[in-house]
């Protein structure tokens, strides 16, 4: 134990003026997990992919086995015994699982028969408990199973280091469990195990070591049995006295109950539950902040709501009336309006220019069109508009919305979403890749729209952007709904230990 397996010293990346690792020291042994811990954007992907020769460092050491290695590429780290499980796997569907990893092996120099090649690799499954169908093809498997596939990959490789990025994201909870089992088998057995995780009662289950990434900079590490909820949560989120920025107006007035939420429960596409019998009220003149990690329910939720995906129990109700069974179009009328997640793929047709986008949802209504015949004029008029009232920047009003910067595209979703004076604006992470100028333009709009009295459901996986905006604020975490907490006495810690999971067992 008294010799690391792989070493990193004094580790900095930035990409741009990103600062993705500052000064990080961190050692990986044999026979150890070694949980990697943080929020969204603490740097713990960049870390590992620093490991396995995917990014340069601008600077630091990599020792491997006490000698200094330059990873000039992620062959080389391979090479070395080190690889890596992405979040995104890097299987060829078509294929079979024994071609996929015997592709992926040393031994693909020589041509081998199928049998040999399906034995072969079974046996390299076994020993690790991984069951696998080496004939299947990749399309037909789970995630789940596709991620044993990537495992054994590495395994049939000889991977003696093996990271995994996230790897219980896309698993059920059983499927955690076997995971983590088959995790420990190959720590016993001698191999370094990382794992990057965000989850903080998974991390202290299932680790010997912890290391704690936040901003870029190694905050805390620590063997995993002197690991507690409160050590962990300070070092993930900050400190408790961290000051907040006081928005505009009185917090938590509440107006009219305008969206009823009542014991919706809603399926993702894997036909899995991803909202649990959230129920929630919300109020004319609030920002109401959903926090949490992305990826626990957050999409579905906005999705029914905004009448994009059914729902599977419970119902939603506008002022009072059920619009649970109602179309989107039906919803817009009635007062919704959404920003969703993906821009380009959801909210605007990027391949269309301004004008047509202003329009996508009222093409058919006065004054952009009567009896079927468009109003070029009344839609150019409206264009200019938008552009002068929410300094749009544009190349111009035909130029094809894909060629704009994101804040500017966002910044005319939203004007075509608030332009009707909505109800209720549901912002799914309206700001994010967005730059310090056109979010704070956009934070604005969204504080104007709750000061006229809309209701405004923001989601975000930034713990700053919810204490600026919101008045109220709730945590989604692996689909439920922590109970509603008031942005002025509630904190930094509060938050960030909802999201990471501390309070699961309560909910379960
Ligand atoms: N290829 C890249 N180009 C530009 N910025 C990046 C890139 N990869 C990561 N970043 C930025 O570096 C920071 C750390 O990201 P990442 O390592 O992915 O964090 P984590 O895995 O902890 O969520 C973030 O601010 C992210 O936006
Ligand atoms: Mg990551």
């Amino acid at each position: 134990m008294n010799q690391p397996v792989l070493e990193m010293r004094g580790i900095n990346k930035t990409f741009g003026n990103v600062v993705a690792n500052h000064n990080v020291n961190i050692k990986l042994y044999a026979g150890e997990i070694h949980a990697l811990l943080g929020e969204n954007g603490a740097g713990k992907s960049t870390l590992m992919n620093i490991l396995t020769g995917i990014y340069k460092p601008n600077s630091g050491q990599i020792l491997y086995k006490g000698k200094e290695v330059v990873l000039k590429s992620s062959k080389n780290a391979v090479d070395l015994g080190i690889g890596m499980v992405h979040q995104h796997f890097a299987l060829v569907q078509t294929l079979s699982v024994a071609e996929n990893i015997y592709l992926h092996s040393e031994k693909c120099k020589t041509i081998l028969n199928s049998r040999e090649m399906e034995n072969d690799i079974e046996k390299c499954s076994k020993a690790f408990n991984l069951a696998l169908d080496a004939k299947a093809k990749i399309w037909q498997l789970s995630v789940g199973e596709q991620q044993r596939v990537e495992i054994v990959k590495l395994l049939y490789r000889g991977t003696e280091v093996l990271i995994l990025d996230e790897p219980t994201a896309v698993l059920t909870p059983q499927e955690s469990v076997e995971m983590f089992k088959t995790l420990r088998k190959m720590a016993d057995s001698g191999k370094v195990i990382a794992f990057i995780s965000h989850k903080m009662g998974e991390v202290m289950a299932n680790s010997d070591r912890i290391t704690v990434l936040r901003g870029g900079t190694v905050e805390d590490t620590m063997l995993a049995e002197d690991a507690t909820e409160e050590r962990l949560t300070k070092a993930v989120v900050g400190s408790a006295n961290k000051l907040m920025k006081q928005s505009q107006e009185n917090r938590g007035a509440h107006g009219a109950c305008i969206l009823k939420v009542q014991d919706l429960s809603v399926k993702n596409d894997k036909g899995l539950l991803a909202v649990k019998n959230i129920s929630l009220d919300l109020y004319a003149g609030e920002i109401f902040g959903i926090a949490g990690v992305a990826g626990n329910g957050q999409r579905e939720f906005s999705e029914v709501l905004a009448g994009l995906r059914e729902v599977e129990s419970g119902a939603v109700l506008l002022k009072g009336e059920d619009v649970s069974r109602m179309s989107p179009k039906t919803r817009i009328k009635k007062g919704f309006a959404f920003i969703p997640e993906d821009r380009l793929s959801m909210g605007l047709v990027p391949s269309m220019n301004m004008m047509d986008n202003t329009i996508l949802k009222e093409y058919d209504t006065e004054p952009y069109s009567r009896k079927g015949i468009l109003n070029h004029k009344a839609i150019q008029k409206n264009t200019v508009n938008f552009i002068s009232r929410y300094d749009i920047k544009n190349g111009g009003l035909d130029l094809p919305v894909g060629l704009m910067s994101g804040g500017n595209q966002q910044k005319l979703l939203i004007a075509r979403e608030i332009n009707g004076e909505p109800l209720l604006i549901i912002a799914a992470y309206p700001v994010r890749g967005l730059d310090i100028g056109a979010t704070e333009a956009i934070h604005k709009i969204l504080m104007e729209q709750r000061n006229r009295g809309a209701c405004i459901l923001l989601i975000s996986e930034e713990l700053d952007e919810i204490f600026e905006m919101a008045d109220r604020i709730a945590v989604m975490n692996i689909g439920f709904m922590s109970e509603v907490l008031n942005r002025n006495v509630t904190t930094y810690e509060e938050v960030g230990s909802l999201m990471i999971g501390m309070d699961n067992n309560s909910k379960t």
